[in-house]
């Protein structure tokens, strides 16, 4: 039974080589990646940093495939204009920031003035229902599926049921908005996110492995994820 459920693989770069971005966004759509995943760190809402939005600009230049900005920073506001202006498809922020409702409701209206889609992602301890006063304008749900910060950390198997939760109310909520999973996704836990109805799986250092191809990953990564949205449907799988 096929089912008209469609897995994509958006690909994190956060542990490519940064000297050679032209070579890696290549590399990537060779591979048959649908997006690319860019981890924006300030240093202080996550111990890590990474870049801002000249290099996301850069990438808009570098290719015509759809950009997914993962905004790990503490004042994703004072910012947005100028990730808004670098052309990304998405911008999403943490609902853990300690930023007002109202300063969020801002960012929000601010990335869809522009005419670009805007997420809330979901560190691993907090519940999905943290979205919920902005469900009716959200593109992105996004489960992160280890603790922000870094790449190539492993999966939290207990961060996949969120996957339903946030389909379910997306669904409820009638837009169109897709869940995103992100940490640790890879061809070994495609199958149980795929089974909760993953929309988008970011993929990261599971692409940048030296020596194997990046593409025979996509595929498993999608393949696997849609054989456990079918068994699931099936109500065979978990
Ligand atoms: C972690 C980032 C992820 C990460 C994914 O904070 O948000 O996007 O780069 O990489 P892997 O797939 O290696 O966990
Ligand atoms: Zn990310």
């Amino acid at each position: 039974m096929t089912s008209e459920h469609q897995v994509l693989v958006s690909a994190s770069i956060l542990n490519a080589d940064f000297s050679r971005l032209d070579r890696v966004v290549h590399k990537m759509e060779r591979a048959g990646v649908d997006r690319l995943h860019l981890d924006v760190m300030d240093g202080h809402f996550v111990d890590n940093i990474t870049f801002g939005p000249d290099v996301v600009a850069a990438f808009r230049r570098l290719t015509d495939m759809p950009l997914d900005v993962h905004l790990m920073i503490s004042e994703p506001v004072r910012y947005m204009d100028r990730f808004i202006a670098a052309g990304p498809q998405t911008i999403s922020f943490h609902v853990e920031i300690e930023e007002g409702d109202e300063q969020k409701t801002a960012a929000i209206e601010a990335i869809h003035a522009a005419g670009q889609g805007a997420g809330l992602a979901v560190s691993p301890d907090t519940p999905v229902s943290a979205v919920d006063p902005w469900l009716s304008e959200l593109d992105v749900i996004m489960i992160m599926s280890v603790y922000p910060g870094w790449g190539g950390q492993g999966f939290i198997p207990e961060a996949a049921p969120k996957i339903a939760e946030a389909r379910a109310r997306l669904a409820g909520a009638g837009r169109g908005g897709l869940v995103h999973v992100d940490g640790g996704v890879n061809s070994k836990t495609a199958e149980i996110v795929g089974s909760y109805g993953i929309d988008v799986c970011i993929v990261g250092s599971a692409l940048f492995q030296r020596g194997s191809d990046a593409s025979d990953e996509v595929n498993l990564v999608k393949e696997r994820a849609l054989r456990g949205f079918e068994a699931a449907t099936a109500g065979l799988a978990r």
